[in-house]
């Protein structure tokens, strides 16, 4: 039996997905699972119990996804910080993740599952990254820029998510996608996570469409802003190298434009020179990790 593609929604629960998704629907959602030990304490069930319930939750929640065109979600797994935790708690979720991830990569392939992660160590390696790339002179240290870091971190293939819910009533990211949600509407939740429900979410959604036209217009903000910046910086490079060779930085407007566009062109011949590069790096990376483990 499938985990995420069986099942369907109840009729009411149809009708009023029916109704939601007549406005702006979310592409992709972020969640925190938290609560699963205090679920288990209040069930008074082993701790385990409440985790291997949280994992059950996360199967219910994709399929609602699924129904509601929700293509992409990412779950905080296990943050670099749950190390911490008693050597016995750690070796029950590695069990967990064991038993069901394979499984779960058969079944669907839109959900992203953060494991042993935190947002800073991300943000810190994709600045190591670009670094890497200015040393072995694949990039120029003027190519470094906010979209170059988007680029470099492990969700560079994904959109960023609308909505980020934390469950569990509490209410801070804990060093979760940190760079990802600045523009995503945060939802925090006071159900525990094995309880979570189709309304729960719902509820969620409803409040990504009631804040969706203020969240989008900071997005096109930020987006224009970026450019924006981009281009001051290379028309500055083009007027110092019009200097240098004794042109008029102000004079041929025609010779301008093309040194700008030149300039774009050399430096996105240099950047995805460097994030092939950098993919083949991981590759080998993951390869000898694979190895290591076997
Ligand atoms: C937070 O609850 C949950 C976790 C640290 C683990 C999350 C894991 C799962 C939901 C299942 C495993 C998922 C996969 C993909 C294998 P908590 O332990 O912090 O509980 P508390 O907040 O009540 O203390
Ligand atoms: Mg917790």
């Amino acid at each position: 039996m499938s985990w995420i593609k069986e099942g369907e929604l109840s009729l009411w629960e149809r009708f009023c997905a029916n109704i939601i998704k007549a406005g702006p629907m979310p592409k992709h959602i972020a969640f925190i699972m938290d609560g699963n030990r205090r679920y288990a304490k209040k069930c008074q069930v082993e701790r385990q119990e409440g985790h291997s319930q949280g994992f059950n939750k996360l199967a219910e929640t994709l399929r609602w996804c699924l129904n509601l065109g929700i293509l992409e979600v990412t779950v905080y797994a296990f943050s670099i910080e749950n190390f911490k935790r008693s050597k016995s708690e750690v070796d029950g979720l590695m069990d967990l993740a064991r038993q069901k991830f394979s499984r779960l990569m058969e079944e669907q392939c839109f959900l992203n599952v953060c494991f042993a992660y935190t947002s800073r160590h991300e943000i810190s390696n994709a600045v190591r990254e670009m670094a890497w790339g200015v040393e072995q002179g694949l990039l120029d240290p003027s190519d470094i820029s906010e979209s170059l870091l988007d680029k470099c971190l492990y969700t560079n293939r994904s959109p960023h998510p609308d909505i980020l819910i934390r469950t569990s009533g509490e209410v801070r990211l804990s060093d979760f996608l940190l760079w990802q949600t600045s523009h995503s509407c945060l939802v925090f939740q006071p159900v525990l996570w094995p309880e979570y429900t189709f309304w729960n979410l719902f509820e969620a959604i409803l409040q990504f469409q009631m804040n969706h036209s203020v969240l989008q217009k900071a997005r096109d903000m930020y987006a224009e802003e970026r450019k924006r910046q981009q281009l001051e910086r290379d028309q500055a490079t083009v007027t110092e190298q019009l200097l240098q060779e004794g042109l008029q930085a102000s004079g041929d407007a025609q010779l301008r434009r093309t040194r700008l566009h030149k300039l774009s062109a050399r430096r996105e011949e240099r950047v995805q020179g460097f994030l092939q590069a950098l993919e083949l790096k991981r590759a080998d990376w993951l390869a000898r990790l694979g190895t290591a483990s076997a």
